[in-house]
């Protein structure tokens, strides 16, 4: 494993503090469009994203069961092997009449029943358990955690909720995950009736990443 370290450069890990510009961040993923959707609000900070998997940074373990501990150690994890400061986010869809499941599980939810690890037997179970639920009610949930170092005994952390309804049923082609059966009353669409753009202008990551600008703006 070749892993580019950056210290020295314009964000010196042990020189960066809270209060101190960031220019060079790492994504602690290698997802294609949360790189779109990350690169394109803090690229208007004058910040410039470098997913992980261009540094060599394999992906990090996601043991804890909170989604903020999980984008800790993945935004440390990132930090650690390339000396630069990281950028980490961790998601999932939280469902009120089952107490916050799918929640950290969001993504392995059939896979701990026994099933298969795919957005299809995820959905299935998700309607199963909702079969005779008459709440409806839950949202997606995404926090960010901004480490300047691995150290960083000050990370950022935003979070953001988009709320919804599950639907029994699947609507529209777009998204992943559980996209067709979120359901957005105050836009009368599934998530996955959006227009990606839409979609990616209001979704729980897009509010979590406008609290990080906002909190980095309160900062310089
Ligand atoms: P991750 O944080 O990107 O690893 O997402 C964890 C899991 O949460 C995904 O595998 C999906 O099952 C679910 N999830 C998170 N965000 C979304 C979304 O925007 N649409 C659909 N499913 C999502």
């Amino acid at each position: 494993m070749n892993e580019v370290r950056q210290d020295g450069g314009e964000n010196d890990a042990h020189g960066i503090t809270s209060g101190m510009p960031l220019k060079k961040v790492v994504l602690a993923s290698n997802n294609a469009g949360k790189l779109r959707e990350f690169a394109a609000l803090l690229g208007a900070a004058g910040i410039e994203l470098i997913p992980q998997g261009e540094l060599n940074v394999p992906e990090a373990e996601e043991p804890h069961p909170t989604f903020v501990e999980n984008a800790l150690a993945k935004a440390r994890h990132a930090a650690k092997l390339t000396g630069l400061p990281a950028l980490a986010d961790d998601s999932g869809l939280c469902v009120r009449a089952l107490r916050g499941a799918p929640g950290v599980y969001s993504a392995r939810f059939a896979q701990l029943a026994g099933g298969e690890k795919s957005d299809a037997a995820n959905n299935a179970r998700l309607v199963e358990e909702l079969r005779s639920a008459s709440d409806r009610r839950g949202y997606y949930y995404c926090v960010l955690a901004l480490v300047r170092h691995a150290d960083d005994p000050e990370p950022l952390i935003a979070e953001g909720r988009w709320h919804g309804e599950i639907l029994d049923a699947p609507r529209g082609e777009h998204g992943f995950g559980y996209d067709p059966y979120f359901y957005l009353p105050s836009l009368n669409a599934s998530a996955a009736e959006l227009e990606p753009a839409v979609k990616n202008a209001s979704s729980h990551r897009a509010i979590a990443l406008r609290q990080l600008l906002a909190r980095l703006s309160e900062e310089a």
